[in-house]
């Protein structure tokens, strides 16, 4: 197959059967799920000793757990014994899991610490060996409360790996006042019957908004008026001063920032807006409500962290494959410390926006793509905006290639990790 992968990635193109073929997509679930520093959880989510959540590494069951002294860990829930899940509740609070088949327990930590009538094990050699049975573990690295997980041995140091992506994660976590970021359990699932890719394909895609969402934007600019909202991405998108940026090993980025000199008076009208900003005016003054508003809605940017891991706004998308042909998407609300209450609200109350109004737009998209890809006589996505238009350059602050928010470098560069991992001789293991 490997050989196979090479032909289909062209420097201005890839073959369709990227999207459509269960054989490649089976390889992307192990190798590149596997051998990349993939997103499994935010700290937050197990905000206490002993808190877990259930997550997946492409689609191995994992269970994310903090033990008592507040480290992480990421477990493979599979049970040694035959093989079934341990944990099957999303979260909780737990020392330890027992498997529902036969009863085996394990610490979260990993370690095998009961076997029911374990003398059926004895053998002339002695006991059963525990310290062989623990449940799998894998590689796991925090950046700033971002917790991802590897199975290459030989991955480098997350940092290295996130190289600047881990400067632009910074921007963003610090529009928090205190650094905090807690990702909220309560998610907006989506689902779409389309293959994965096109959903990180469309992340940092500053080309479709005015055409794809028009009708959301338009409503707004009929309603409240111009400028409110993202009403740049219906002007010429070559000229706008947006932005699309390679942050290398797939990682990618889209910077809005520069159409956005405040966020909150050019926010889109949102329930309850008006309400929290008096409260904070009469509370705050002008001033300091003014300033504290500043953060609660958008953020003006879009951090993909390659393979699963867009951060669009306030909130984190997590992608996650099903299916060839099958996606899931799950948007978290986000909320920061150092905030009065309303600005939290605000920030929960963002899921009532975008993802409700403008995410379908992109979901019937993706899955429109995944029909007409199902063409066999028509076999290539192109991929070539600006690729050749001399536009884009490299940043010399950032390092960066980087381009108008239209050109599709973000899409080329996710191909190139994409055939790096797919060709590589990695060597994946638990440990
Ligand atoms: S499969 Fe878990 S105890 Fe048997
Ligand atoms: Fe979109």
């Amino acid at each position: 197959m490997r050989q196979d992968l090479t032909t289909l990635v062209r420097p201005d193109r890839v073959h369709r059967s990227l999207y459509t073929d269960p054989a490649i997509f089976a390889a992307e679930m192990t190798t590149l799920f596997g051998g990349s520093w993939t997103f499994l959880a935010h700290g937050s989510e197990v905000p206490g000793p002993h808190d877990y959540v259930r997550k997946r590494l492409g689609q191995r069951p994992v269970i994310v757990t903090r033990d008592g002294d507040g480290a992480i860990h990421a477990l493979v829930n599979r049970c040694t014994h035959r093989g079934a899940t341990v944990c099957r509740l999303d979260a909780g609070t737990a020392t330890r899991f027992t498997c529902p088949y036969h009863g085996w327990t394990f610490s979260n930590t990993g370690a095998l610490t009961g076997v029911p009538w374990g003398a059926g094990y004895r053998t002339p050699a002695g006991a059963i060996d525990r310290a062989e049975l623990g449940l799998g573990r894998i590689r796991v690295e925090t950046y700033r409360g971002f917790v991802f997980g590897t199975l290459d041995v030989d991955a480098p140091p997350l940092l290295e790996h996130l190289g600047y992506a881990a400067t632009v994660l910074d921007d963003w976590i610090d529009r928090s006042p205190t650094g905090e970021v807690r990702v909220q359990h309560g998610a907006h699932r989506m689902e779409f019957a389309g293959n994965w890719k096109l959903a990180y394909d469309n992340s940092a895609d500053g080309y479709h908004p005015g055409f794809s969402h028009r009708s959301l934007l338009t409503m707004r600019q009929e309603q409240y008026g111009a400028g409110v909202d993202m009403q740049y991405v219906l002007a010429d998108v070559d000229a706008g001063a947006q932005t699309v940026a390679d942050l290398g090993r797939g990682n990618t980025f889209l910077d809005q920032r520069g159409e956005i000199p405040r966020f909150w008076p050019q926010a889109a009208p949102s329930p309850g807006r008006e309400a929290y900003e008096a409260v904070l005016r009469a509370r705050l003054g002008d001033a300091l409500a003014e300033e504290a508003l500043e953060p609660a809605v958008g953020s003006g940017m879009n951090i993909n962290l390659f393979p699963n891991l867009l951060i669009i706004g306030n909130q984190l998308q997590v992608i996650e494959p099903l299916a060839v042909n099958r996606t899931r998407l799950t948007w978290y609300a986000t909320s920061i410390g150092g905030v009065p209450d309303e600005v939290t609200a605000i920030r929960m109350r963002l899921q009532e926006d975008f993802p409700s109004f403008g995410e379908p737009d992109d979901l019937v998209n993706f899955e429109e793509c995944q029909d007409g890809l199902s063409v066999p006589e028509m076999e290539w996505v192109m991929t070539h905006r600006h690729l050749q238009s001399g536009r884009s350059w490299i940043d010399e602050r950032t390092g960066c290639e980087t381009g108008p928010v239209s050109d599709e470098l973000p899409i080329r560069a996710f191909w190139r990790r994409w055939s790096e991992l797919m060709t590589a001789d990695l060597k994946l293991a638990v440990t």
